[in-house]
């Protein structure tokens, strides 16, 4: 995408962050984002909800109040799946009322497999705008939901699992962001955020060590996974985002001697709707602990610390420190 230089634009694509922000006043700046997918669960309304809180996140992920969203809908006309569109969109707009937001329009077409999104608007504060840029060496690194999706809604599709088994799953993906963010403000010591979706945990912290010029140190055996994941990797159920992020992955991580595929997999799950990924002051990170298991996030879990930048930037170690 060509560059922008222009001083109303704050955020653009070419840093990688979770959306564009453009500035109308001093005081004032807009923050827009898109997200649209296939369906990840059976049920439309459930669907249509993780789709809004999916697309939400983003908002949140940039300190960003939402406003209000617009639909995306592509659609088989096929008169059994078209009944269900309306407990989707019905979904969606629900999640969105929740998090103090209207969607007030879209656009639909049809489709061989459906696909639901929106285009999310938000508003936030210039000096209050959170990036992935800005983690300091020494800073924790907390993660605010476990992970898996990917890899559960694979094992979903093929018949492995019921969505009952993958409850804990649905009701995090159905969790919106905005408590985590609100208890990152509360902290204080929050110096960068994203959240983690499509390139899964490692791909997403990368994003944030290049933006930051920084390295990191994960913990592998802290980062928290939702019941079940272990087994279907085992089984299999790697959806293709997943293969593609370890591939990805091996140019900058060093992984530690004799980690097996699962690991590797695990770590790299692309996610959706997944939790906020936050580097805080070392000594703000009980703080934001706390407050992160008072507002219910469905985890609240440090995974690592930033380190000087490396190379390469990214050592995962399998040791409990
Ligand atoms: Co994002
Ligand atoms: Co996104």
């Amino acid at each position: 995408m060509p560059a922008v230089d222009d001083s109303r634009v704050l955020v653009a694509a070419l840093t990688r962050d979770d959306a564009a922000v453009y500035r109308i006043s001093d005081d004032r700046a807009l923050v827009a984002t898109l997200d649209f997918f296939t369906p990840i669960v059976d049920d439309p309304y459930t669907f249509g909800a993780i789709a809004a809180a999916n697309a939400l996140s983003d908002l949140y992920a940039m300190g960003a109040t939402p406003l209000f969203a617009l639909n995306i809908v592509a659609w088989p006309r096929d008169p059994e799946i078209l009944a269900l569109v309306g407990d989707a969109i019905r979904g969606g707009a629900d999640k969105m009322i929740e998090a103090g937001a209207f969607i007030l329009g879209g656009h639909s077409i049809e489709d061989r497999e459906p696909k639901l999104g929106m285009v999310a608007v938000g508003e936030v504060r210039p000096d209050e705008l959170l990036t992935n840029a800005g983690a300091r060496p020494g800073d924790r690194l907390v993660l605010t939901k476990p992970i898996g999706t990917g890899i559960l809604a694979t094992a979903l599709k093929r018949g492995a699992v019921t969505e009952q088994e993958m409850a804990e799953a649905i009701r995090s993906m159905l969790t919106l962001n905005a408590g985590a963010l609100a208890a990152a403000r509360a902290s204080g010591g929050v110096h960068a955020l994203t959240d983690v979706t499509g390139f899964g945990l490692l791909g997403h912290l990368h994003t944030m060590l290049a933006a930051s010029g920084v390295g990191a140190r994960i913990h592998a055996e802290l980062v928290p996974v939702f019941p079940g994941v272990r087994e279907q990797i085992t089984a299999g159920a790697v959806p293709g985002g997943t293969v593609r992020n370890v591939a990805a992955a091996a140019s900058f991580t060093a992984w530690p001697e004799g980690v097996d595929d699962a690991m590797r997999t695990l770590l790299c799950d692309a996610q959706t709707s997944g939790g906020l990924l936050m580097a805080v002051d070392r000594d703000a990170a009980s703080d934001l602990l706390a407050r992160l298991h008072e507002t219910g996030t469905p985890a609240a879990v440090e995974i690592g610390e930033v380190t000087a930048a490396g190379d390469p930037p990214l050592e995962i170690v399998d040791d409990i420190p």
